[in-house]
């Protein structure tokens, strides 16, 4: 019988701190909405769709990056490994990567343990003799890896350009505390770069508006959690590329005045009023490799593909500090 993945939660957010959470956020001014709540089942399988739309290249660009390097960055590795991917959803990138690597533990860690658990049960079957384990942790303000993931020599996988939603001064931040968690492994991490508007654009505004359907879903999950009433109708989605902080906007914008209530809130938004809901960061590679430095890695290995579109990185943490 083959072995069947483990699952554990970590850190779980209660409903009533959720709610209380993500009231107090659309009440302030102006009001936001945390990008974590994208991911519900419909948003996972939008944004899956996002990465088969043409406009939308770093998916398959990454994807270019590692089936062409593959061997290059199994170099550098040890033997043994166990891969962390951090946010992994399908586990399809890591997937591709368990064989080239060696890999002896796959560790895929996202928002909900639940979420892996489908993926995680046909990559066990598989690679029946890889030691699987599903991590559901809420990581984006906080990284703790449950001492079940073992001690072999550590890879964290952060490919994606997640790296991107967050600030400079939040990816130091959070490139800090995968420094440490790695305990002296690696870190490879997918980048995506800066390019003219008009590819960026499109990226994040496709023609068949499947990127605007995934925005817009957000309204729906929020609607789910807390009760509210959003109407869809009311909100188109917006993306703008912003040259002064290098980064993609997404925003949902109001296309009349409405008002919006929940249980314990309400909130009037102007016509033309926006929530931004997520950025999408476009580094220049040699600042990306220099916050690398600056969060403590060191042997720094860069591939990108040929227009220089996305780079992967692969940096050594160290012995912890
Ligand atoms: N991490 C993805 C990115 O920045 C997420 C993403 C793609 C996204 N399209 C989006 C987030 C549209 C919000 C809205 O590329």
């Amino acid at each position: 019988m083959v072995r069947s993945p483990r699952l554990i939660e970590v850190d779980r957010q209660e409903p009533a701190a959720i709610r209380a959470e993500l009231s107090g956020e659309l009440a302030a001014s102006p009001a936001v909405i945390s990008p974590k709540y994208f991911y519900d089942a419909l948003g996972s399988r939008l944004f899956a769709a996002i990465t088969e739309l043409p406009e939308y290249y770093p998916t398959r660009t990454e994807a270019a990056i590692f089936a062409r390097h593959v061997e290059a960055i199994a170099a550098g590795l040890p033997s043994g490994l166990t891969l962390v991917d951090l946010g992994a959803g399908n586990c399809e990138k890591a997937a591709r990567l368990l064989v080239p690597f060696a890999v002896r533990t796959y560790v895929a860690v996202d928002i909900s343990a639940a979420f892996l658990r489908d993926s995680l049960e046909r990559l066990q079957q598989q690679h029946p003799d890889i030691d699987m384990l599903g991590v559901g942790t809420d990581f984006s303000h906080r990284l703790s890896l449950p001492g079940e993931i073992g001690d072999g020599p550590r890879l964290l996988f952060y490919p994606g350009s997640s790296i991107g939603n967050f600030t400079p001064a939040q990816a130091l931040d959070f490139l800090r505390q995968l420094q440490r968690a790695a305990q002296g492994g690696s870190l490879l991490i997918g980048v995506d770069l800066l390019k003219p508007v008009e590819v960026l654009e499109a990226a994040y505004d496709d023609s068949l508006g499947v990127t605007a359907a995934f925005n817009r879903n957000l309204l729906r999950h929020i609607n789910r959690l807390i009760g509210s009433d959003f109407a869809l109708a009311d909100w188109r989605h917006l993306a703008l590329f912003n040259g002064a902080q290098s980064r993609i906007e997404m925003h949902l914008e109001a296309v009349r005045a409405v008002s919006v209530r929940w249980p314990g809130g309400e909130r009037a938004f102007a016509a033309g009023e926006r929530m931004h809901t997520e950025n999408s960061y476009k580094w220049r590679p040699e600042d990306f490799a220099a916050l690398l430095g600056k969060a403590g890695f060191s042997a720094i290995q860069r591939w990108t593909d040929e227009r220089g579109w996305f780079a992967v990185f692969l940096a050594q943490a160290g012995e912890g500090r």
